[in-house]
């Protein structure tokens, strides 16, 4: 057992990452055997990782905190302060039991929000065909808009999809860069939550109804350890932590859009409605796709992980990216096979792109059911509802771009309902 040289401030990687992207760590980790690096970026000493070693580091007991590990505007933009991810030990199961009940364990709650989606989009489709061509990146995000505003029971008038859409999204969007579009995104999000607190306060006056079982009604009644409601501020944070991601499948359905353009077996497979094969189609869709680059973490104890031993209060960094696309886990990982059969409820530590471990006990992503559906499902639209062509345009993915995604946004022209 030793410890890693510690770089000197010299040796700072940051604008290898900033130009790098998704390909920064996997490059680095990909030729050490085990993967591990010790680097520094943005000065600060950082440990790299990745592998099933790292996944069961990050996402059992509370060995790695999320607390101080992600830069301001990145915790800002997505998950932000006082929100579950930020929590640690029994404050963070307590909260995080809600987020499983709502988006797991509920027996109907994912199957009402796949009807409102669907929904959104069958009526929107004589709009796309009359249009003549379409971007999929803002029709998914607009149609997934709708379905997460009113499944959340939140205002889903016209006006207030096309205003949260372009609020949501740019949360997304702008998580990883800096500069004006940043704050912008920053002052629709500071908006949006304000609206958020207003709902909430509303419910618990009684001055406003939602069906029971409406995230909303769970969020504003969730007592956390100390027996008292969440502060409407960080019930309007969780309420985003609920409805931003649904619209940031968007992401993976336009993903999941190019890849039966590039492999179109897939899209003869599905025409005929059948939906064998969609969830790992979906799954193989999450596993290849650039999303997630990499979740950071502190320990909060000392640790020893791949033969080497770390000190309380390290900053690490886990690869998810990378962790998806090595040999080492995932045989030619470079080819989109959903014939690997993968699961999110089978796969702890390998499978990674929401996070590794289990849900209810770690900082696992509580949407992966949700994701997997809803990708499915578009993929069940795109093949089965609709016909549609794909004219020339820049289809390159550049990982540089963090997050990133067919440079066209993926234009789809000729659309005909079946
Ligand atoms: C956590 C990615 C969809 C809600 C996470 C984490 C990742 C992730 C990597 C783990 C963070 C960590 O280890 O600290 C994604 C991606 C998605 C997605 C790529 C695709 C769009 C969703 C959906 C929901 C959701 C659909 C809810 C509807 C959450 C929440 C957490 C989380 C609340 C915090 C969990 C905790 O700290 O315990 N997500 N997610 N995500 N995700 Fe997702």
């Amino acid at each position: 057992m030793n410890g890693l040289p510690k770089p000197s401030v010299l040796e700072d990687k940051t604008l290898s990452l900033l130009r790098e992207g998704y390909l920064f760590l996997p490059q680095r980790l990909a030729q050490r055997e085990p993967p591990i690096w010790r680097t520094r970026l943005m000065l600060r000493d950082v440990v790299c990782l990745a592998g099933p070693e790292a996944a069961e580091l990050f996402y059992a007991g509370d060995t790695v905190t999320r607390r101080g590990a992600m830069p301001g505007t990145t915790l800002r933009l997505l998950q932000d302060k006082h929100s579950v991810q930020q929590l640690d030990g029994t404050a963070h199961r307590r909260r995080k039991a809600m987020f499983v009940r709502m988006l797991v364990d509920h027996p109907t709650s994912v199957d009402d929000l796949l009807l409102r989606f669907r929904d959104a989009w069958i009526r929107r489709l004589p709009q796309w065909e009359q249009r003549g061509q379409v971007r999929l990146s803002e029709v998914a995000e607009t149609t997934l808009t709708e379905a997460a505003l009113s499944w959340a029971g939140l205002p889903a008038t016209r006006h207030a999809v096309m205003r949260d859409a372009r609020a949501l999204s740019g949360m997304v969007a702008n998580a990883g860069r800096f500069g004006p579009q940043t704050a912008l995104a920053l002052l629709r999000r500071s908006r949006m939550e304000k609206r958020l607190r207003g709902e909430i306060t509303a419910l618990r006056a009684g001055r406003r109804a939602v069906r029971e079982g409406a995230p909303i009604a769970d969020i504003a009644s969730h007592r956390d350890c100390d027996g008292r409601e969440l502060p409407a501020s960080v019930a309007a944070v969780e309420l985003l932590n609920v409805v931003r991601p649904i619209v940031a499948v968007a992401r993976y359905v336009t993903f999941a859009g190019l890849m039966l353009h590039h492999k179109p077996a897939w899209r003869e497979r599905f025409a005929d409605g059948s939906r064998e094969g969609l969830s790992q189609f979906a799954e193989e869709v999450r596993r290849f796709s650039p999303f997630f680059p990499f979740i950071g973490g502190v320990l909060t104890r000392e640790a020893e992980i791949y033969g080497h031993r770390l000190e309380r209060g390290q900053w690490l960094l886990f690869d998810l990216y990378g962790t998806c696309h090595d040999p080492r886990w995932f045989s030619e990982p470079q080819d989109f096979r959903p014939e690997r059969d993968l699961s999110w409820q089978k796969d702890k530590s390998r499978f990674v792109p929401q996070g590794g471990g289990d849900a209810t006990q770690s900082h696992r992503c509580p949407g992966e059911k949700v994701t997997v559906a809803l990708i499915a499902e578009a993929v069940r639209l795109m093949t089965h509802e609709m016909t549609f062509d794909v004219p020339a345009q820049n289809l390159e993915v550049p990982l540089a771009t963090v997050p990133t995604g067919p440079a066209s946004g993926l234009l789809l022209d000729n659309i005909r309902r079946r």
